[in-house]
């Protein structure tokens, strides 16, 4: 047996500095598609995902929250990989910066790059924030002042290391220059742009924190955090000292990652693999951004300004994995912005899932058990429609190959529905309730049964590796099997004999798009938390002086004078009492009657429009209305 050709794909490793929103998901859904893709046609796949858990930002919040970095990366990585078991991610290892194999393989690293003479010690000269401990460049600056808080910068320096990256500018250009290494093609000008401006040493250690991997031949250095979160790609295979997997794996096939760090990939990675003298990355492919309305790229910074972030979770809980991979991936361009929008996701839930291929599984399988007992007839005769359902569903496997092989995920999901909507008029014009009626037209209705349902069983191939639960469902429907399915079969017609179908529920309900259109906007604008504002503090002698009774309503009536005011009779004990409230609108004199509540026993009395008050009794806000603080203590009892 021949071996398998390799086939190495990664997404950058997410910073767990919150939760993900569904902009991150975008890039391991495509990631993910693209690996089973390439495993479903005969590859040896490596998918690797991971955490770039290192860095002052880590750092502060950890602080913030009064937990180690260590512990806050814990908790926010553990909710990444739910996440990601949640949306089925097929990956096959995920790399977090902290754990020791890859600590002790970026200092390996270093050790490398500084034993080759790239990396010497100097001073880094940036803009510092004081309260923040951080360095920003001018580029980073929100109206000239620190991005995270706000506040005035200064110019500042500290000891660094840096890496000499200028020595690799003629490679780099070269490397940019060619068609392969970078795409889409406009960032390739953008980069050597940037390249032929000159290229700055990079820093590439931190002295002003402590949250990252010491410098391997100076602990008061950590080495900064892109040479420590670039490496993961190499550190995860092994490299240096296990390098089996490395050997098998490397070069990477595509680094895919977000537009804005398609520098970082293209020009500091290739640079760090050429000290190193490592072969550099097969192609970096950058994609567009999720935009959220008019408000820009989803991002977790914008969550803390109020602007809606979306939840994946939420989509996934109301629509299901598939239905949220699907539009994704169906929905955007690859390498151009999209934006996201919860009215043109219910649409395409409804069109394309719910009637197009929902339709198409629910009337074959009907039809099969209605007309056949729910056996899938062999195929008798072939007319012009049967030939041409056939020609349009075996096809369909190479159109869909020719755009994977550009990453068109979109246009991928539109061959694969070309057969879906023609299967679907195929119905239409073949009319299999008329042929039923028709002794003469056995032959034809079997024919067009199993043609439907060879149809369903080639779209159940060629969605697997986008949407991979609801292949196996049709598949279950149609009574095949869930586990053989073979990317080849999908070039093939007349496979299926005489299978038992077995009707299931819809494969994807249809939405009331309305409601589902206010339920969202009604989560996304969903109770905010808003800080609890308290008074001062008080002293405990001071808490300790106020006597809290239970009291029973005995009597309670409007105040003769005021109509905000009611007057309780009160029995505190063996003693009676009167006192006034103020609440009247709250409240229905008689519903209180009977009541025990709690009052201030010993607030000096006072007069309310003519009437006495001793004491005053206490109330809850409840939205615009008090709730009575009642109890069921005897009344006399002290509440402490
Ligand atoms: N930790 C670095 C990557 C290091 S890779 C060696 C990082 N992390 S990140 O969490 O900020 O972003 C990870 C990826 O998510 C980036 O590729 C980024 O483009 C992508 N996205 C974040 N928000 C996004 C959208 N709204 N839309 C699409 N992708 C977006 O950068």
């Amino acid at each position: 047996m021949t071996e398998k050709k390799k086939y190495y794909i990664s997404t950058p490793i997410y910073y767990p500095s919150a939760n993900l929103h569904v902009g991150h998901t975008y890039c391991t859904v495509m990631a993910d598609a693209m690996a089973r893709y390439k495993r479903a046609t005969g590859y040896d796949v490596m998918f690797l995902t991971g955490a770039d858990e290192h860095g002052q930002k880590i750092q502060t919040l950890a602080e913030a929250k009064g937990v180690t970095p260590q512990e806050y990366v814990d908790e926010v990585v553990e909710g990444i990989k739910d996440l990601w078991k949640t949306m089925e991610i097929s990956y096959d290892d995920f790399i977090r910066t902290t754990e020791p194999r890859h600590v002790k393989r970026v200092q390996q690293i270093f050790m490398k790059m500084y034993e080759k003479g790239d990396i010497y010690k100097g001073e880094y000269e940036g803009l510092y924030c004081t309260p923040c401990e951080s360095f920003w460049t001018e580029s980073q600056l929100v109206d000239g002042c620190c991005p995270d808080c706000g506040r005035p910068v200064q110019k500042a320096k500290e000891e660094a290391y840096f890496f000499k990256i200028s020595k690799y500018q003629d490679r780099l250009i070269e490397l940019l220059s060619g068609d392969e290494f970078l795409q889409p093609a406009s960032r390739r000008n953008e980069m050597l742009g940037f390249i032929n401006q000159g290229l700055d040493d990079l820093c590439i250690s931190r002295t002003s924190f402590d949250w990252g991997i010491p410098v391997p031949i100076d602990d008061k250095h950590v080495i900064y955090v892109w040479l420590d979160a670039l490496t993961n790609y190499i550190t995860a295979l092994g490299y240096p000292d296990e390098p089996e997997k490395y050997e098998k794996y490397w070069p990477v096939n595509v680094h895919l990652v977000g537009k804005e760090i398609v520098r970082f990939h293209s020009i500091i990675w290739p640079a760090i693999l050429m000290s190193i003298d490592e072969p550099l990355p097969q192609k970096v492919l950058g994609h567009g951004w999720l935009l959220m309305g008019d408000s820009g790229k989803i991002s977790k910074s914008k969550a803390n300004k109020g602007v809606d972030v979306i939840d994946p979770v939420v989509l996934i809980d109301r629509y299901g994995v598939d239905a949220l991979k699907y539009f994704l991936l169906r929905e955007y361009t690859f390498g151009q912005d999209g934006h996201f929008n919860n009215e043109v996701m219910l649409k395409r839930l409804n069109f394309d899932l719910a009637n197009d291929l929902g339709n198409l599984v629910s009337r074959t399988v009907s039809m099969i058990e209605k007309y056949n007992d729910g056996i899938i007839p062999d195929a008798k005769i072939e007319d012009e429609f049967d030939k041409d359902l056939k020609k349009i569903a075996i096809g369909a496997a190479d159109k869909v190959d020719a755009q994977m092989d550009k990453f068109a995920f979109n246009m991928a999901l539109e061959e694969i529905w070309v057969v879906i909507r023609r299967a679907n008029k195929y119905i239409d014009e073949k009319m299999p309730w008329v042929l039923a009626k028709d002794e003469a037209q056995k032959d034809n209705l079997d024919t067009c049964l199993h043609n439907l349902a060879e149809a369903l069983r080639i779209v159940s191939i060629l969605i697997n590796p986008f949407m991979h639960t609801t292949a196996g469902k049709i598949r279950k429907q149609l009574g095949i099997a869930l586990y053989d399915i073979v990317w080849e079969d999908a070039s093939e017609f007349n496979m299926l004999c005489q299978e038992k179908v077995k009707k299931g529920d819809a494969i994807f309900p249809r939405l009331d798009i309305e409601k589902e259109l206010e339920e969202l906007a009604e989560l996304a604008g969903g109770p905010k938390e808003e800080p609890m504002v308290y008074k001062d503090d008080i002293e405990f002698d001071d808490f300790d002086k106020v006597d809290l009774r239970v009291a029973k309503v005995l009597e309670c009536e409007k105040h003769p004078n005021a109509d905000k005011l009611l007057v309780f009779q009160l029995q505190v004990g063996t003693e009676r009492r009167q006192i006034i409230s103020g609440v009247a609108k709250d409240f229905k004199p008689e519903e209180l009657i009977g009541k025990n509540v709690i009052i201030v026993a010993n607030l000096k009395p006072r007069k309310l429009r003519g009437l006495e008050s001793q004491g005053m009794i206490l109330y809850a806000e409840n939205g615009e209305h008090l709730a009575l603080v009642s109890t069921e203590a005897e009344n006399g009892n002290s509440v402490n």
